[in-house]
Formats: structure tokens, sequence, C-alpha cells
């Protein structure tokens, strides 16, 4: 399998060069040498690999800047990945491309199945709307992979800033009104792996008899403060922390340029029932990415 993965050095792009590699041949890229941003150079990069599958790892996912850069975002997330997809339906390869929990609204009150209406509250969440009804109106062999709250221990994420936090002040405040599901960019790029796996050699009918969007992020849901808590429990340097109490805030507490949604956990059944295929426990996954 001839495999171009876009978006190498990201949290899941990292996970996900590592997880194809036995699958076949990998090129994997990233920006400068790609630009979601620059079209042509884009489609020209792709044609250049002649892959047999796309993989898009790559996204603006700077939620708050992408208030006041919008085009930037728009290029990167929307009008970059349809011109992916253009370029996958046109040299038969199959596209596989990650889009955000943030989509929604956050007022459903339950986990989101792929049949809610999205309705974003931030540039970010509209962008990466715009980006996957670009990927579906295209069509060909593609899967949407719509995800949640991804962290890794080797870039900055919600984990790095927890540990340092409660390293540098006496109390936190975390809000507890923000509800998702924690994903580890490396089991996120397993089971994308081993969807691919599943394919076997004849990947393309195969992706294109399941094409469509699914939800896969950790199995269950929890509030930011008690995903902190959980972080903090973990942590094994507990003797540098100096937070003596964490208490909860509410979103309101800590304006931001971008609104989030409140309760945007997804359910992930369509995945599990297509693909065999479920994410762990956020708990379980969480205690594997901090062991040391
Ligand atoms: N992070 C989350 O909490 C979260 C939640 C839900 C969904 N998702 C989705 O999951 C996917 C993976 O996210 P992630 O957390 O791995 O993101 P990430 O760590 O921010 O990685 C994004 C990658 O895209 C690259 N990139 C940025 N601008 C580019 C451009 N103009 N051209 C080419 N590449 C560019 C980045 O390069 P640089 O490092 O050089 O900027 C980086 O390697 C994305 O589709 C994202 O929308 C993420």
């Amino acid at each position: 399998m001839k495999i171009l993965l876009l978006g190498k050095n990201g949290q899941l792009g990292w996970e996900l060069q590592r997880c194809l590699a036995p699958l076949g041949e990998v090129r994997a890229l990233d920006y400068p040498e790609i630009d979601l941003a620059n079209r042509d150079s884009l489609r020209d990069s792709i044609r250049a690999s002649k892959p047999e599958v796309i993989i898009n790892a790559t996204a603006y996912t700077a939620v708050d800047r992408a208030e006041s850069e919008s085009d930037l975002a728009y290029a990167i997330n929307a009008a970059g990945p349809a011109a992916i997809a253009e370029e996958s339906k046109s040299l038969g390869a199959a596209l596989i491309h990650f889009s955000t929990d943030y989509v929604f609204d956050g007022t459903k009150g339950e986990p989101y199945v792929e049949t809610d209406t999205p309705n974003p509250l931030s540039v970010y969440g509209k962008s990466k709307l715009t980006g996957e009804q670009a990927v579906q109106s295209i069509g060909g062999a593609y899967l949407i992979l719509r995800t949640a709250w991804v962290y890794s221990t080797r870039r900055d994420s919600f984990i790095s800033k927890v540990l340092q936090w409660a390293r540098q002040n006496e109390t936190l405040k975390i809000v507890d009104d923000q509800v998702s599901n924690p994903t580890w960019a490396r089991m996120l790029a397993q089971a994308t792996a081993l969807s691919l796996a599943r394919a076997g050699n004849n990947f393309y009918p195969w992706l294109a008899g399941r094409k469509g969007l699914y939800h896969l992020a950790g199995d269950g849901y929890v509030s930011r403060l008690d995903w902190a808590r959980q972080i903090l429990a973990l942590d094994a340097h507990r003797e540098e922390q100096v937070c003596k109490e964490i208490l909860p805030a509410l979103t309101s507490d800590f304006p931001t340029p971008a609104q989030r949604p409140l309760f945007s956990a997804l359910d992930c059944d369509h995945f599990t029932a297509t693909f065999g295929l479920r994410l762990p426990a956020w708990e379980s996954a969480l205690r594997m990415a901090m062991e040391r």
C-alpha cells in the first residue's frame, strides 16, 4: 500500500507515521514541504507521490487564533482538504480525513451521533465543517473521522498544561462545564491504521463500500476538571506539584475569543459496528500515555 501522510509532525500525524509503517510505503510530509494554504503546490506534491491512500492529519487547530485568522483557517481546514479530495478522486486513491467535535454546539445533552445536525460556534468549527462537506460532496473512497480532545505527551497539550499549572500554583481553577472524550493520539492512529489493515489488498473497493462520516474518540466522556484531576493523580513526579486544591470553574469565568461547545461528547458506535474497533476507555488510555 502506497500511503501519503500529510501533517506528520502534529500530535496525530506523529503517531500515524509510526502506526502506518507496517502497511507499506509511507511518504510523510508536513509544512513547509506541503502547505495546505497553497493549493497548487499541494496538488503537485500529491500528483508526484502517486499515492493509493492519502491521510490528511494537517489542520489549523489554534481555536482562539482562528477567530482573527479566519481566511487562513478556512484555507487549511476547508479549501486544502477540498483540493486533497479532488486529487484523491482523480488518482483513484482512498482518503482519510479528520474532523472535530467542535462542529457541534454542545446543547444536545447526550453524546452526538453522525446524523446529528452540526452547528459550530467558532471559526475553527465552521472551517472544519466546511472541509467535511467538501470531502463528502467530492466523493470517492473517503472516511471522515471526527474526533475530540486529542492529546499526546510529545507536544504541548492539555496534559502538559495541567502538569505545568500544578507546579506553579497552589490553587487551580478548571472548568467543569466542558465535557467530551479525551483521545490519545496514539490510539486514534492505531485504530486508523488497523481499519486500513482490515481492508487488505482490495482496500479501495472495501473502503468505498464503507465511505462516510464516523465518530472516533476515546471511550467515555468527562469534564475538563475531572480529566485534570486524573492527570495529576497519574503524574509520575507528583512530588513536584505545589497545587493543594483544584476548584471547579465555569467556561464563562475565562472569556476566550472563540466560543466552545459545552457538551460535545461523541458516540462512536457506528465506527465500531463498521470496523470492529473501539478506542479504549479514556482513563485507561490516559494511564498508558502517562506511564513512564
Ligand atoms: N487537538 C485536538 O484537540 C483536536 C480535537 C478534535 C479534532 N482534532 C482534529 O484532529 C486532527 C489532528 O489534530 P492534531 O491535534 O494532531 O493537530 P496538530 O497537533 O495541531 O497538528 C496539525 C498539523 O498540521 C500542520 N499544519 C498546520 N498548518 C499547515 C499548513 N498550512 N500546511 C500543512 N500543514 C500544516 C501542523 O504543522 P505545524 O506544527 O508546523 O504547525 C501540524 O503538523 C485535525 O484534523 C484536528 O482538526 C483535533
